[in-house]
């Protein structure tokens, strides 16, 4: 049986130390702002994006909502992010992904300026990561960093096993738990006997996007099991990349889909943003 990372609670948790900093900025004058982009209509977009703003307005955060139409042209798109640049009262830009056909994400997010790149995807960010000196983190990688560290989880000297190779979250992932001294492993499609990989993870972090993914021989006996999957089974209801009902009773720790990973990813972009706002004031 394993302990169940309630990451709904934690969530919660931070989401009241953050409404506490915001109000003490307001004191003293500044209201962090966010603004987010949303290009087209893609349902999953739409509903991160509404989760996106309602957080704002829980924390306190100044919101903008910016919905641009799907055959907006990367000129166009390029324009708001210099503009959105230039405002004082924005502190962070999301533009949400992924973005249409006709518009190149890479120009997209290095026209964000660095400072205000709440999702830490340009390139200045990344490679700050990468040395281990950085201001934001990607919101997710950070989100399971913060899971791990609330549940009172050691990572130095463990075998940690990431499953996914993305820019948004294996990678980054990756190189978190390596500044916090893991062996790292990263698996993706092309791996050769992923079984014999992951079954030798104490911690086992999955985003691959598969619906129930990972099954219970995969897994160590005991061990810590984080699921980054956001995916809909043959009945088209919500789950993950692990099979849970399977893999719970073998794990030492694992997170639900949902109520795990997910809530925390939008926290960690609250924290993101808070943080930009005050670096802003610093540079004034
Ligand atoms: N699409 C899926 N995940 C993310 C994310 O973390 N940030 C942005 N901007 N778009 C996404």
């Amino acid at each position: 049986m394993a302990v169940i990372i309630d990451g709904k609670a934690i969530s919660e948790q931070i989401r009241g130390e953050l409404a506490a900093g915001v109000a003490a900025m307001k004191q003293n004058g500044t209201t962090p702002g966010l603004a987010v982009v949303l290009v087209g209509e893609d349902p999953a977009s739409q509903v991160y994006v509404r989760n996106k703003i309602r957080a704002c307005e829980q924390l306190g955060i100044h919101s903008e909502d910016h919905r641009l139409p799907a055959d907006t042209t990367e000129g166009e798109l390029l324009a708001l992010v210099r503009e959105l640049n230039r405002r004082e009262d924005i502190h962070g830009i999301l533009v949400q992904l992924p973005l249409p056909r006709q518009i190149r994400e890479r120009a997209v997010i290095e026209a964000i300026a660095p400072e205000k790149d709440v999702d830490a995807f340009h390139a200045q960010n990344v490679g700050q990561i990468v040395q281990g000196q950085y201001d934001f983190l990607p919101c997710t990688p950070a989100g399971v960093l913060e899971l791990i560290r609330r549940s009172g989880i050691p990572v130095e000297g463990k075998d940690c096993v990431v499953v996914g190779r993305s820019n948004i979250v294996g990678k980054p992932m990756a190189m978190l738990m390596l500044h916090e001294n893991a062996t790292v492993t990263i698996c993706h499609s092309r791996t050769r006997d992923l079984s014999a990989v992951t079954r030798r993870a104490d911690i086992l972090i999955v985003a691959i996007g598969r619906a129930k993914f990972i099954t219970a021989d995969m897994v160590k006996e005991g061990a810590v099991v984080i699921d980054v999957g956001m995916d809909r089974d043959e009945n088209g209801k919500l789950c993950g990349d692990v099979d849970f009902a399977a893999v719970e009773p073998k794990a030492g720790y694992i997170t639900p889909v949902p109520g795990g990973v997910g809530p925390m990813t939008i926290t960690m972009l609250m924290k993101n943003t808070v943080t930009a706002a005050r670096l802003a004031g610093g540079r004034r």
